[in-house]
């Protein structure tokens, strides 16, 4: 069946005249190739819009994802950004703590006295002439230290016979625990024990001291 086709179908080398009539057999004939060229260009356009389609998703889906942190490019840069914002809040609020919360850091008695100190020798004194039931705040100064000793004294050492040490971790900047005194008697390092408070009020500790369970005892400073 003979088929007509819009001029721009048709091959410049078969140099067709549009205007003349043509026989059904050049008609059938030029129908043919021109059907098969029809297609072949519809396929090749076709083919074209496809890879071209692909290929501008595939640069441009993972930049839009990148840029927007979403979908799999997300998890190592989202994840990474929310830990730091986690460690600086937490950053701020130790360092707005060490200045703010702690009265004591602001409200205490200093202490300076070198036969507190661990090194120091035996003696009779005893801290119950120092300290009460309720808690009393001491910074430790100048000759006699900064702080308790954190390991254990011989006893009949710091002026006194059962050595009082404080037993664990003195807390970070900022922080304050409850805590142990343990007093030294013979071989035994924690003979006797207190609760004792301490804050680190950043460049320096304060400790919350009650009065200890047995004389002769005294806290130890190094
Ligand atoms: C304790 O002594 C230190 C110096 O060792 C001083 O800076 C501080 O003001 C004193 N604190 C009190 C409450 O006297
Ligand atoms: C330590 O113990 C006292 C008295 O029980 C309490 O008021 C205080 O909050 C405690 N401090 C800490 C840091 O646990
Ligand atoms: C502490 O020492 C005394 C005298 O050696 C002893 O009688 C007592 O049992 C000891 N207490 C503890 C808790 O070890």
């Amino acid at each position: 069946m003979a088929v007509r086709y819009p001029n721009a179908f048709q091959t410049p080398s078969r140099n067709v005249n549009a205007n003349r009539n043509h026989t059904l057999s050049e008609l059938s004939t030029y129908g043919a190739v021109k059907t098969t060229s029809a297609t072949k260009i519809i396929v090749a356009v076709v083919f074209t819009v496809v890879v071209v389609t692909l290929l501008a998703a595939a640069i441009t889906v993972p930049l839009v994802l990148a840029l927007t942190n979403t979908g799999p490019f997300a998890t190592t840069k989202s994840s990474g950004t929310t830990t730091t914002a986690v460690t600086t809040t937490t950053v701020a609020t130790t360092a707005a703590t060490t200045t703010s919360s702690f009265s004591e850091c602001s409200s205490y008695a200093n202490i300076s006295d070198a036969t507190r100190l661990a090194t120091a020798s035996s003696g009779t004194a005893c801290d119950s002439s120092t300290f009460s039931s309720s808690t009393t705040w001491v910074r430790f100064t100048g000759s006699g230290g900064t702080q308790l000793a954190t390991s254990a004294p011989s006893a009949n050492q710091c002026g006194t016979q059962a050595s009082g040490w404080y037993s664990g971790s003195l807390p970070s900047s900022g922080s304050s625990i409850n805590g142990t005194a343990c007093y030294v008697w013979g071989s035994n390092n924690c003979n006797w024990s207190n609760t004792v408070r301490v804050t680190n009020c950043g460049s320096f500790y304060v400790f919350g001291l009650v009065i200890p369970p047995v004389c002769n005892a005294r806290y130890c400073t190094v």
